[in-house]
């Protein structure tokens, strides 16, 4: 092949570092930097990628890099880790990368792009975890510390970078303005092990002399007294270097937050607040005490994740008064958050914000359900003039928010609603033309936004906000199909590998705060799900190369176990199910998927000894299911439950001639049993659907999930929902029902593979192949779906046309797809009726008669399949208009 160096065609986008955009502080020595394509022409591919790092723009552009320079590497790979000079600590680099496609015509380099290191050693910290001091701690048992410290610069700085964690939620103020966008930091993890710290480049916030650095610290989700430490690293403009860091000389006092707590929210009076906390003052008041040392246990790592943001505001919908002296906004929408206060009151007003997500029949908020979060934040007000206040160190699942104590007329600014949770990257889209579907998807979207706080939680409103592991393995692969959750899954998997136990027993939740250790295999089996869904979704390897030890222990500890008629308890079953299923036949399917999976990840990691092993467990276990818990006068596994049908058939272990009439069986029992509805609860929902979908079932499990009736997501719809529930019916007790729980969600991502009709491929990683097949259900009329995938935007855009052919009977169709570079796809184009379709492409024939027209050369292959054309495609974006 000639090359061409002249720059045209595709280009690479979408640079990242370790799965992140630009990362500050990273702690990686061998970070992994990945691209893919823009689409372009039908047909391209990437043939080959050079990849420059340097320390400088300048070095990059005039080609001089000084860390890597790969030259041209001829492989279609979209993902090298770094393998050029030792990186070293606390520096920033640039690289940027081009392309070249299959006719070996370069593209233009990428814009540059940075990342910057954080500390690779623990030891190159140099600071000391403070704490208040233990006489000052004894009076104020529950307020937020606020420590305090005077640095003179004597020149300005050329750059700086702050290092910051804390036991405990913290912020950090530099002469009184914040450090950085993030809140409720450090990122959730297992503290006792891990305590991720966050890097900010601070070089503009300095100037030349006395500056002050505000640290507090909150109490988050430690059990222990909040601790916090940081390190700041200056490189003056004459490229002297200092660091200033923690220790027993900052001064510490109480703050004006009289407690903060997750769950009971935060108490602030106003009136202790004093500018001298942080500005520079020439004395400072004797309240002052100096900071206490301490020693922390954990280990300190960069965080390897997007930070909790405040992501939108929201002004409330409603305000009313439903008693005097009570005002109640309805903000229309449930979140994870919290609300800032804008006021004029009277110093020493105490204001109350207590929140909600349901409403008593009086129009008070309804807080049963909260069981003992109180979920208050009081504010004092301090008097003269407007102020502003917003709470620190906790947040709240809620709809409303109830003020008492306030006097006059509340307005709209009075109270705004801060959406708060980690800054996932949106990469999914889903519409159609019922709107009960697109609001069933729009709740599954929030739902899951709602419960990233670090780590996927169960819910946000009540005494809980855990890491179950089910809740977060249910709802994985509709959150990496709607987010970019490579780099917010990848740490995950490291936190559940660290909570692994020496025999390789998991917990059922991460961090461990409930439940056993070993845990039920239906919650534990997270991590086998995510590592492989991550992996599908991304084609990274090293993910499960990575975690390929941990993964094989944790199978085998379950398979010794088994073989000792010794499985760990199942003790969840298939949680809030309307029919039961037998706790011990679920248990057996768990490990039977458990071990399926560790199968695929030995050959996706090429390790053929491991295949050949999982297989045989494979084939045991499911030989046992069969003889244990199927019937075969009956052809009904277990009890018969819906969950008794869809576990086999999702696992694959019906008997062969048995095959049809099981299938009658399951539909007999959905349609005449349970009368068209679910009955499946936690963990059943997901294979129910995914089993439905196996087996061409979709327009009956389409009439559950609309159905306005309970049990559905339509009647969680129908009955006013903005999220997606936790128990299949309207409750409002103080017992389990959260209004927020996200697991069922996963059905959007079943949405979007259905009517949306993108589907990933099982059999290739990292969309490399995947299948377009959109299913036309009911009077819908069109549907768009779109993911963003890690080789590029996928998409499936399908519309009812007004124009009938041919004979005027049947509507026509349009259907346009979008497959990136590097992938190519299998797109069924619905018949919609017709026993014969003519195809278009273009405007030009293209498909007639079970045959590709010759003049087509995109279309590698196509033939008639039942309802659908199938065509096989290679990249580009098509338009096709059935006729
Ligand atoms: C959580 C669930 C979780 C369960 C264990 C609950 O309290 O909210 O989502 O998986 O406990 O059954």
């Amino acid at each position: 092949m000639k090359f061409n160096m002249h720059s045209r065609g595709s280009i690479a986008i979408g640079l990242k570092v370790n799965a992140l955009v630009e990362p500050m502080g990273i702690d990686t020595r061998e970070p992994m930097l990945s691209w893919h394509m823009s689409n372009c022409a039908r047909g391209a591919e990437q043939y080959a990628y050079r990849v420059q790092v340097a320390t400088s723009i300048i070095a990059l552009r005039h080609s001089e890099p000084d860390m890597w320079d790969t030259d041209m590497i001829r492989e279609p790979s979209q993902c090298v880790k770094y393998a050029g000079a030792p990186l070293q600590s606390a520096t920033r680099y640039y690289w940027r990368i081009r392309v070249w496609d299959h006719r070996g015509v370069s593209s233009a380099w990428s814009d540059p792009v940075m990342f910057e290191t954080a500390m690779f050693d623990e030891d190159e910290w140099h600071a000391k975890w403070i704490r208040m001091p233990a006489d000052m701690r004894a009076k104020n048992p529950t307020t937020v510390p606020v420590f305090r410290k005077e640095l003179l610069m004597v020149r300005r700085a050329r750059w700086a970078a702050m290092y910051i964690s804390g036991l405990g939620y913290q912020e950090v103020y530099i002469n009184g303005v914040k450090v950085g966008e993030s809140l409720l930091d450090p990122c959730n993890g297992n503290h006792d092990k891990t305590i991720y710290y966050t890097t900010y480049d601070v070089s503009d916030a300095f100037r030349a002399g006395r500056n002050c650095i505000t640290g507090m610290v909150g109490q988050g989700w430690e059990s222990g007294e909040p601790a916090f430490i940081m390190k700041l690293h200056i490189i003056y403009s004459n490229d002297s270097e200092e660091i200033f860091s923690t220790d027993e000389t900052w001064d510490c006092r109480p703050s004006h937050i009289i407690s903060s707590s997750i769950y009971q929210g935060e108490e602030a009076d106003r009136r202790i607040e004093d500018n001298e906390w942080y500005q520079p003052v020439l004395h400072i008041s004797e309240e002052w005490e100096k900071a206490e040392t301490v020693e922390v246990p954990g280990r300190l790592v960069a965080r390897t994740q997007p930070a909790i943001e405040c992501i939108e505001t929201i002004a409330p919908k409603l305000i009313t008064q439903p008693q005097p002296g009570l005002w109640l906004f309805d903000f229309g929408q449930n979140i994870a958050g919290r609300c800032k206060l804008r006021v004029d009151c009277q110093g020493g007003t105490k204001l109350l914000m207590k929140h909600s997500e349901l409403l008593n029949y009086d129009g008070t908020i309804c807080t049963d359900n909260l069981r003992t979060a109180a979920a208050t934040d009081t504010y004092t007000c301090r008097g003269h003039g407007v102020e502003e206040w917003e709470p620190r160190f906790t947040y709240h699942g809620f709809r409303y928010v109830q003020i008492e104590n306030f006097e006059g007329t509340p307005t709209q600014r009075t109270l705004t609603a801060q959406v708060i949770h980690t800054r996932l990257e949106p990469k999914g889209y889903f519409s159609c033309s019922d709107p009960l579907l697109n609001k069933i998807y729009a709740n599954s979207i929030w739902g899951y936004r709602d419960n990233y706080h670090s780590i996927p939680t169960d819910c946000p409103q009540r005494d809980e906000r855990m890491g179950w592991l089910a809740d977060a393995h249910i709802a994985a692969d509709m959150a990496m199909h709607n987010f970019d959750m490579e780099a917010p899954f990848s740490k995950y998997l490291d936190d559940i590998a660290e909570t692994m136990n020496a025999d390789g027993a998991l917990p059922d939740t991460v961090p461990t705060y409930h439940g056993t250790q070993p845990g039920d295999i239906m919650w534990t089996i997270a991590y086998h799900i995510i590592a492989w869904d991550l992996y599908r979704h991304t084609g990274h390897v090293h993910i499960l190369e990575k975690h390929y030890d941990k993964l094989r222990l944790h199978v085998m500890s379950l398979i010794t176990r088994y073989d000792n008629y010794n499985l760990p308890e199942c003790k969840y079953g298939d949680w809030i199910a309307l029919e039961k299923t037998p706790k011990d036949f679920i248990n057996h399917c768990a490990l039977l998927q458990m071990v399926n999976l560790q199968k695929k990840i030995s050959s996706a990691v090429k390790n053929e000894g491991d295949v050949a092993f999982f297989s045989e467990w494979s084939e045991t276990i499911g030989k046992n299911i069969n003889s244990l818990h199927y019937n075969i006068n009956r052809c009904m596994y277990a009890n018969g439950s819906e969950l008794s049908y869809a576990l086999p058939i999702m696992l694959n272990i019906v008997p062969e001639g048995d095959y049809v009439r099981l299938e009658k069986n399951f539909i007999r029992q959905i349609n005449r049993v349970r009368e068209g509805h679910l009955s499946t609860g936690f963990v059943g929902t997901k294979p129910l659907f995914e089993s439905l979908m196996k087996i061409g079932e979709l327009d009956l499990a389409l009439s559950m999930v609309t159905d306005v009736n309970y049990p559905s997501w339509g009647y969680q719809v129908a009955m006013g929902a903005s999220t997606i529930w936790e128990l299949w019916n309207y409750a409002t007790g103080n017992d389990m029902n959260s209004h927020n729980h996200p697991a069922q969600g996963f059905i959007a991502s079943w949405l979007m593979q259905t009517i949306g009709g993108i589907r990933l491929d099982e059999e290739t990683a990292g969309w490399e192949h995947f299948t377009i097949k959109p299913h036309l259900w009911g009077n819908l009329t069109n549907a768009e779906s779109i993911v963003e995938t890690a080789k590029g935007r996928v998409s499936c855009k399908w519309e009812m046309l007004d124009k009938c052919y041919p004979d005027k009977k049947l509507r026509g169709m349009n259907i346009t797809v979008q497959i990136p570079i590097g992938s190519t796809a299998s797109v069924y184009i619905p018949k919609y009726g017709r026993r014969r379709p003519e195809i278009k492409l273009d405007g030009k024939r293209a498909y007639r008669s079970g045959r590709v027209m010759a003049s087509q050369k995109d279309i590698i292959s196509g033939c008639d399949s039942g309802n659908y054309v199938c065509l096989e495609l290679t990249n580009g974006t098509y338009e096709f208009e059935v006729i």
